[in-house]
């Protein structure tokens, strides 16, 4: 019966909710993490944490950790595996909607698998993100820039969020994946809602919005499944369909992972790049004498304001971590945004700067066997988007109220309106 359930799920959203303000007043650093406003500064709230120690405890029933190396060593310990995220959310977000249990974009997929299956399942998909995988890309990647630039030229204002930077990611996974143009608005639409599954959802429309999200999303999979067995072509999903001992699920959950990895991730890591120019007058100056200098402001803002901002592991057997004993299973929260400006190894952490000499140390992309797969297309993406744009408008500026995104997990702008600067738009086309 839906009623039931429905409630019980609202009353476990709305204790869940009320248990973190509680902790958050009282000073656990996790209640703080989760109870944080949306458009709220995480930064100092990662530094309490770090001033607290090496691996802190919460009474939310996890640890957490700011310290790089503890990231870096626990992220490629094999007693150490993954847990979803969302697994700190007080509601099971693949509960069964009309009899039939949902697939969850993350949860089913090898992102939270450990060996062997991970390792059987990424090296389906790998040969896609090698750097000659890549190359097949970057003209691609290039003309859709242009494409979506012309698009905003002739308007002296646009949200740079939606009329570009998501414009682009979805070109890119869409193409991988072998979708037919016309269901790309759908898929930018479906990219948006299954991210939230990252963070366990809020509330009840979150909940709604995601199910529906994942329902409609898995029919359309289906069919395209379908579609490629009789007509393959050079995409993810033939390849995938043709391999026989795939089943179902495992492929509906591999495509699903390569949306929501790939999709806001890299919308988000364009939005904060952007952010960053703009506050930043001498970085813009170097990118308009240079465009190259686009691939270092891509790899500072990894650094400095990655897209995914923690990750959670567990280990296999009770261990010791830092001087504390964690009993199997217990989850430690790997503060990845935090360890990105541990002083232990950046100097001068809370400075945006561009080519400094430790820049590619950050663990934005994570470390060990679940290390990004889209690393080098993400790097490639916002580069190019980068370029194309400051190249295209040298007078960017913000023009409007920042909209911070609602997840934790994801950090980003959701919406950023700016004005292109131009005294008169350009014509379509004009360069
Ligand atoms: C700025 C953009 C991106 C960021 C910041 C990012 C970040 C991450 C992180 C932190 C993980 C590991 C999570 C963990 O260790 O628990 C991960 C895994 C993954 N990412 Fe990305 N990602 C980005 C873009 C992409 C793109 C464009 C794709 C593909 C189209 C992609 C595909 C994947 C896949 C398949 C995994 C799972 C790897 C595994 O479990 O073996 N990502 N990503």
């Amino acid at each position: 019966m839906a009623m039931p359930s429905a409630l019980r799920t609202a009353s476990l959203l709305l204790l869940g909710r009320t248990a973190v303000r509680v902790q958050a007043v009282l000073g656990d650093p996790a209640a703080r993490l989760f109870g944080l406003d949306q458009g709220e500064d995480p930064y100092p709230v990662f530094e309490s944490v770090r001033a607290k120690g090496v691996l802190v405890p919460s009474r939310m029933g996890l640890h957490l950790t700011a310290s790089h190396e503890l990231c870096s060593r626990l992220l490629r310990d094999p007693a150490f595996g993954v847990v979803p995220a969302g697994a700190l959310s007080p509601v099971d977000t693949t509960a069964h909607v009309g009899g039939r249990r949902l697939m969850n974009p993350v949860e089913d997929s090898f992102l939270v698998l450990n060996p062997p299956d991970h390792t059987r399942l990424r090296r389906l998909v790998a040969p896609w993100f090698t750097p000659r995988g890549l190359r097949r890309q970057a003209d691609m990647i290039e003309r859709v820039v242009e494409e979506h630039l012309d698009q905003v030229a002739a308007r002296p204002t646009f949200d740079l969020v939606r009329d570009f930077a998501a414009r682009v990611p979805v070109r890119v996974i869409t193409d991988l994946l072998g979708v037919p143009g016309a269901d790309q608005a759908a898929f930018a639409r479906w990219g948006s809602v299954l991210v939230n599954a990252l963070d366990g959802v809020r509330d009840m429309a979150e909940m709604r919005a995601l199910h529906t999200g994942l329902r409609e999303f898995e029919e359309f999979l289906d069919g395209l499944i379908a579609h490629r067995r009789r007509t393959p072509g050079d995409d993810v999903v033939s390849a995938l369909a043709a391999e026989p001992e795939l089943t179902r699920e495992d492929l509906i959950a591999t495509t699903e992972l390569l949306l929501v990895a790939g999709f806001e991730t890299t919308v988000n890591l364009i939005g904060n790049a952007v952010l960053a120019v703009l506050g930043h007058p001498e970085v813009r100056e170097r990118l308009l004498d240079s465009p190259d200098h686009a691939e270092a402001v891509v790899e500072e803002t990894l650094r400095f304001d990655p897209p995914v901002q923690y990750t959670v592991r567990a280990p296999s057997e009770a261990v010791e971590v830092a001087g504390t004993r964690l009993p199997r299973g217990t989850p430690v929260m790997l503060m990845l945004a935090a360890a990105n400006r541990d002083p232990a190894v950046f100097a001068d952490p809370h400075r945006f700067a561009p080519g400094r000499p430790d820049g590619r140390e950050h663990l934005a992309f994570s470390s060990g066997i679940h290390y990004c797969l889209g690393a080098g297309l993400a790097r490639m993406e916002a580069a190019a988007a980068l370029r194309g744009l400051f190249r295209r408008f040298p007078d960017l500026r913000a023009a409007g109220r920042v909209h911070r995104r609602p997840s934790r997990v994801i950090r980003g702008a959701a919406r950023l309106p700016v004005s292109t600067g131009l005294r008169r738009p350009i014509r379509q086309n004009a360069r």
